[in-house]
């Protein structure tokens, strides 16, 4: 028995990345997935290679920044599947060029993050939860980002949304756990999924393995694994929390990796 057979989950942003990650995990451990995207083709091929797999999933278009597709990405799962027992808020955005300092950022960019990666997680919940009442229970599962917790000299707005993604967990975990649903975070470090493989650059990757603790890179199912133990049963007692999946780069005092340099010289 897989472990979130019987389990219905709607994964926002399942086309690629770590939603892609996720979809698949949930999906092999027996959830009957139903992937919501932007690029709708992406989503498709994504169902259709997990079927060919012989796993359950489907797709839906998802505009994360209309409440009605959101609304209807809930209510497509329902009709497709009966329920929807967990909800992967996966969407986030990010950009470099516009989400600058306070002083300099694009307002209106500010105004697209705040909807796309905050509001889009408080429509999706609260579309779904009701089904999960009516289901006698269920786990929502929002990405954050380690953003949430350090500052930067940019990307003031997405740094903020996915704070306020941390708070927002656990406002829902404290207002839904009577009716047995729980409500949990994962906030990843830098996750090398294909798009970030192909984008960033060989010497900002080193920078990074450079200020992790352990000596490599995260990959999609390092978040996805995280979210299938959130579906999943086992982690029943775990609530409001958001976990953070980032190999050690925030572990240290900043300075350590300059101070194991001096020490070998
Ligand atoms: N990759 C990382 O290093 C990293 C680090 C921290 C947090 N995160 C968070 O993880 C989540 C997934 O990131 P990723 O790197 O896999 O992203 P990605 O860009 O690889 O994939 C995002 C998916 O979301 C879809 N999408 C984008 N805008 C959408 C919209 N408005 N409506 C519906 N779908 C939309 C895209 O089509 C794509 O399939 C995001 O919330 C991101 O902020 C990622």
């Amino acid at each position: 028995m897989g472990r979130v057979e019987g389990k219905v989950a709607l994964v926002t942003g399942g086309a690629s990345g770590i939603g892609l990650s996720t979809a698949n995990l949930l999906a092999k451990e027996g959830a009957k997935v139903v992937i919501a995207d932007f690029n709708e083709a992406g989503a498709k091929q994504a169902a259709e290679d997990i079927k060919a797999k012989g796993f359950e999933a489907s797709s839906v278009f998802l505009d994360a920044g209309q409440e009605e597709s959101i609304k209807q990405a809930v209510q497509f799962t329902v009709d497709t599947y009966d329920t929807i027992t967990v909800l992967v808020n996966n969407v986030g955005l990010t950009n470099l060029q516009k989400d600058l300092d306070v002083v300099n950022m694009d307002m209106d960019e500010w105004n697209r993050l705040i909807n796309v990666n905050l509001t889009s997680v408080v429509l999706g919940s609260r579309f779904a939860i009701p089904h999960m009442q009516e289901a006698g229970g269920g786990a929502i599962i929002n990405t954050a980002s380690m953003a949430a917790y350090a500052s930067d000299s940019i990307r003031t707005a997405y740094g903020t949304t996915k704070a306020a993604v941390t708070h927002l967990t656990r406002y829902i975990a404290t207002q839904y756990g009577k009716d047995r649903i729980r409500c949990n975070g994962v906030a990843p470090g830098l996750i090398m999924t294909p798009a970030a493989e192909k984008n960033i650059p060989d010497t900002l990757k080193d920078l990074f393995l450079r200020h992790n603790a352990l000596p490599y890179h995260g990959e999609g199912d390092d978040i996805g694994n995280t979210v299938l133990f959130l579906a999943s049963d086992e982690s029943k007692f775990i609530t409001g929390q958001t976990i953070q999946v980032e190999g050690g780069h925030y572990l240290a005092n900043p300075t350590t990796p300059d101070l194991n340099d001096l020490m070998q010289q």
